[in-house]
């Protein structure tokens, strides 16, 4: 903290996202999933990256299993912990969106407050909130991680959806239900409003 006043960023003097983007051809963009375990957010980004990527687009995923077991390893599921995951996230995903790259992050972020501060840290102009609205019930019932049984049996604590809050957003770019879409439905939606903003 005390060497804080010797730092200089060299940012005037570096490359802008703006050259970036006119080397690839193409605009970034953030595109923000919330929703519950389970609600199809990490099956929607995987799908969506193929059809972005097939048109020639360069994308970067940044997925809630991979980065807690990497860079955000220390991390649990305390408010706190949610709150110190979802800022990391959003500074390397400002990375990517810096270097042009459409950006796909898949986490629960379960609440308007850590969303807002993604977005802050993002900039709202290329902030696209998308929430897997795919109700409880549903999640619960699919659980493919098998970790809502073991909420419900006290094994997890502060599990979202059971024992922890999950805040809807309140005007979400889109919403998609995944037990009333297919995985393609949810896709074309999703590149319906994506295409025009990142196209050149
Ligand atoms: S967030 O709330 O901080 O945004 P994140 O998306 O990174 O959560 O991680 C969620 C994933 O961690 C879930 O899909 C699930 O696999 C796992 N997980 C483990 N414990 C919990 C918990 N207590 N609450 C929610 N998810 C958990």
């Amino acid at each position: 903290m005390e060497n804080k006043n010797n730092i200089y960023p060299i940012f005037d003097r570096m490359l802008t996202k703006q050259d970036k983007e006119e080397l690839l051809g193409q605009r970034s963009v953030m595109i923000w999933f919330t929703g519950l375990s389970g609600s199809g957010k990490s099956t929607i980004a995987i799908a969506l990256e193929r059809e972005l990527h097939k048109r020639g687009l360069l994308c970067r995923i940044l997925d809630g299993d991979n980065i807690r077991s990497g860079i955000n390893n220390n991390l649990g599921f305390s408010e706190a912990d949610r709150i110190e995951n979802i800022r990391r996230i959003a500074e390397v995903s400002k990375l990517f969106i810096d270097s042009g790259i459409i950006t796909i992050a898949a986490f629960i972020s379960p609440n308007n407050d850590v969303r807002e501060m993604a977005a802050n840290i993002i900039g709202h102009e290329q902030f696209l909130e998308v929430y897997v609205s795919t109700p409880l019930e549903e999640c619960e019932k699919r659980d493919v991680k098998g970790l809502y049984a073991k909420a419900r049996k006290g094994e997890i604590k502060d599990f979202t959806g059971v024992s922890a809050p999950f805040e809807a957003p309140q005007h979400p770019a889109l919403a998609l239900d995944t037990s009333m879409l297919t995985v393609e439905q949810s896709v074309n939606k999703l590149l319906e409003m994506i295409l025009p903003k990142v196209q050149m």
